[in-house]
C-alpha cells in the first residue's frame, strides 16, 4: 500500500512542478514560438511589402486579432489555422514579443 501512496504523491508534486514551469515563460521559448511567424511575417516581424509586419505593433491589439482569428471572429485565410496552435497565454507571449521588437 505504502508504495502506491508514495508515487502517488510523487505524481503530484511533478505534476505541481511543471505547471510552475509553464506559468514562467521562458524568453528564448517566446522568441522561438515567434520565429514560426518569420516566413511570412518578416524576421523579428519586419516584413516585405505586401504582408503584416508584427514589429512594434500594439500587444493589445495584436493579442486581439489573435485571439479573434482563433475564434473565428476575424476573417483570415491562414491566420484562423495558425492561431489555434497556441495556448492563450503563448499568444499573449508571443505578441507582448512582437510588440518589443524596434520597428
Ligand atoms: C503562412 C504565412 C503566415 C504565417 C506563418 C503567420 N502569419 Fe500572421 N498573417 C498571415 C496572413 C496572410 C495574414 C492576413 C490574415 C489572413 O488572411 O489570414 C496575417 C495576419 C496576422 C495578424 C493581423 C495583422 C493585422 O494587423 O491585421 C497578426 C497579428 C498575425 N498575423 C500574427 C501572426 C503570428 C503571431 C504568427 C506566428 C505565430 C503568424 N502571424 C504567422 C500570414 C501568416
Amino acid at each position: 500500500m505504502k508504495p502506491i501512496l508514495l508515487s502517488g504523491f510523487a505524481a503530484a508534486a511533478l505534476a505541481l512542478v511543471a505547471s510552475a514551469a509553464q506559468a514562467q515563460t521562458d524568453p528564448l521559448q517566446v522568441r522561438s514560438w515567434a520565429a514560426a511567424c518569420a516566413n511570412c511575417h518578416g524576421t523579428n516581424g519586419h516584413a516585405q511589402t505586401g504582408n503584416e509586419p508584427l514589429a512594434g505593433g500594439n500587444k493589445d491589439e495584436m493579442l486581439k486579432k489573435l485571439l479573434d482569428f482563433k475564434r473565428g471572429a476575424k476573417p483570415a485565410t491562414i491566420m484562423h489555422q495558425l492561431s489555434k496552435g497556441y495556448s492563450d497565454e503563448q499568444l499573449a507571449a508571443i505578441a507582448a514579443w512582437f510588440a518589443a521588437q524596434k520597428k
